[in-house]
């Protein structure tokens, strides 16, 4: 949500490299760009609503400097305008400001700072930061940011140049990702790895209440405390990561369909090096939990966002039917502000793509504030919830840009499948039964291939859901997270009202809407509930409801008229992945139909990093 990029160097010109960096974070917001740099006259701004290619044709030929930030926006305070886009600067514009976060007090500022006679240009609340800078009574940078910051209630990680401070870029973070790169005489700050993995691979995440120096030479931390720098002395650190695998050229289909496409890769990925055939277990030395304490949870709560939630509900299914423990998901963007009660005996399982969902990163400093323990599944190596959590599971997904998730989500559900292995084998799940699940896991990546198989199948169907304006999923027990997730990814990218309902509820309300306008997408796996799915799906079909059936091989759906898929099976517990995939295929080719941007869907942003 919002992407921020700077550098600072002596060689090269800033400018083509913000932009290259922002081309990398377009997928964290895309309302609109901008970049400043310092030139010999002055901080020099380009910025305009739209994509960052606009910027990039609309880039002044006179642009010069070897410092300078950049943005790309989605809106919070304000529309996608020309002057809502950042960088803001002051009055004079001597300071530019570029922020991810919001700043709550931003109207008392902007109030304050009108009735003082400044002139604000933006609707923004980022507007506010530049002039508080340029007002500060500090001697250096560092100085009139921190005085700055010890003004604004709220959530931020943002840069700023100063023209009489030509020499450096000051960063900050409160509860929205920093991290500085760190290269030959030159040196790149961005919001996420993404921008600057191409440049370095040896960086320093700001923690939250930390600003930091950056010069062509190296960087400065310090911990704010009120308007007061303290130095806080902190080493860069090798990341072992890609860069290849952050690569953001387009191939066919975009990013959504080739992050489809390496779900088996990725499910492989997460599994490798963590199953036991011989004992029927896994092994998860990062969750940092001895066989005692894993035998003392008596139960386990999940928290995630959005399709991370869903597949913490799977997950929450998974631990209850083989570790027998209970479980359940919560959304975490409600989980604080009900005051929960954290429970010694209960384990806190944060699951989060990004590792950077300001709601689950709050959720988790909710539950370790009052004493809890707390493991992430989390894909983004050191991210803000992998730092923050006492141990967890990299889902090793490799990186995923596209807004809708997928080999995120897959991902998400083997680590859950891992964990309620392992929670199993240490409590009372058989051995048979542990080698049974090992066994099914490790035939899932070529499972999941061949559901991808099936894409071309499900085009014309798609075709005709993405005529209806509202569709109904359904599913009951272990497919109900299932027909939530194959919603959200339908409404999300194709903007077509998607509610998913239990399959037996149905008849307590929805059923009034049937119509044949109103497409219904069942999920009805061969398991102990067949029967009575079957007999939802006549109730629909006699209200005249078009049926689209997500199945198994076998399983009887006697003469109800539907259009069936049938995906390969698992054991019963671990069903639920192989059911989801042909859904995401389902509003992958409905939106393409219709002609939408499938990888960056209107009003959203990968990875939301404000409440
Ligand atoms: C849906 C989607 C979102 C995310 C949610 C959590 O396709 O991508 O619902 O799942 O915003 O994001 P992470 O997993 O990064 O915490």
């Amino acid at each position: 949500m919002c992407g921020i990029v700077g550098y600072i160097g002596t060689r090269q010109e800033a400018a083509p490299l913000l932009l290259e960096g922002l081309s990398r974070l377009e997928h964290r917001g895309y309302d609109s760009a901008g970049v400043a740099v310092v030139s010999p006259s002055g901080i020099k701004v380009a910025k305009r609503a739209g994509r960052v290619r606009d910027l990039q044709e609309a880039l002044p030929k006179r642009f010069a400097g070897k410092v300078g930030i950049g943005h790309t926006r989605w809106a919070t305070h304000g529309p996608a305008t020309d002057a809502n886009a950042h960088p803001h600067t002051d009055a004079k514009g001597d300071v530019a400001v570029v922020h991810n976060g919001i700043i709550d007090n931003a109207a008392a500022l902007r109030a304050e700072l009108a009735a003082a006679g400044v002139d604000l240009v933006s609707d923004t609340d980022t507007e506010v930061l530049a002039h508080l800078v340029s007002l500060a009574d500090a001697d250096t940078l560092e100085g009139k940011v921190a005085a700055a910051l010890a003004r604004v209630d709220g959530t931020y990680g943002l840069a700023v140049l100063h023209a009489d401070f030509p020499d450096r870029i000051v960063v900050a973070r409160n509860g929205s990702p920093l991290i500085i790169g760190v290269g030959d005489k030159e040196m790149h700050v961005a919001s996420d790895l993404a921008a600057l993995v191409r440049y370095t691979t040896r960086v320093a995440h700001l923690a939250d209440g930390e600003i930091a120096t950056v010069t062509a030479t190296g960087f400065t931390t310090y911990s704010n405390r009120g308007a007061d720098l303290i130095h806080s002395p902190r080493d860069a650190i090798h990341l072992d990561v890609d860069p290849a695998a952050y690569d953001v050229e387009h191939g066919e289909g975009g990013h959504m369909w080739r992050e489809m496409q390496d779900q088996s890769a990725a499910a492989e990925r997460v599994l490798r090096g963590r199953l036991d055939e011989r004992f029927g277990t896994a092994h998860l030395g990062g969750l940092n939990m001895d066989a005692r304490e894993t035998r003392a949870i008596r139960r386990v709560k999940i928290l995630g966002c959005g399709s991370a939630y869903y597949v913490g509900q799977m997950g929450a299914s998974l631990i209850e039917e083989l570790a027998r423990i209970p479980a359940d998901a919560e959304a975490a963007s409600e989980f604080r502000y009900r005051d929960p009660v954290i429970e010694p005996d209960t384990l806190y399982v944060a699951v989060s793509q990004s590792g950077e969902t300001i709601d689950t990163l709050l959720a988790v400093q909710e539950v370790r504030r009052k004493g809890g323990r707390v493991v992430g599944l989390v894909n983004v190596v050191g991210s803000a919830i992998a730092r923050e959590v006492d141990g967890g599971i990299y889902l090793h997904a490799g990186p995923e840009v596209a807004v809708a998730s997928t080999k995120a989500l897959t991902t998400m559900f083997l680590a859950f499948s891992l964990l309620a292995l392992q929670l199993g084998r240490v409590r009372d799940l058989s051995i048979s039964d542990g080698k049974r699940i090992v066994a099914a896991l490790q035939a899932l990546p070529d499972q999941v291939e061949e559901v991808m198989s099936l894409s071309d199948s499900l085009v014309e169907v798609a075709e005709q859901l993405a005529a209806a304006d509202s569709l109904f999923f359904v599913g009951r027990v272990r497919g109900f997270p299932v027909a939530r997730e194959g919603a959200q990814k339908f409404k999300e990218i194709t903007y077509r009202h998607a509610e998913a309902y239990q399959t037996s509820e149905l008849k307590h309300g929805p059923l009034a809407l049937i119509s044949a306008a109103v497409p219904t997408v069942a999920i009805v796996p061969q398991d102990e509930l067949t029967d009575r799915n079957v007999g939802a799906l006549h109730e629909i079909a006699a209200r005249g409801g078009p049926l689209v059936v997500v199945t198994h091989p076998g399983v009887d759906l006697g003469d109800v008229p539907c259009r069936r898929f049938d995906v390969p099976r698992s054991e019963r517990e671990l069903d639920p992945i192989l059911l989801t995939l042909p859904l995401q295929l389902l509003a992958y080719h409905a939106a393409s139909h219709l002609g939408l941007d499938v990888d960056k869907p209107r009003n959203l942003a990968k990875s939301v990093t404000v409440e």
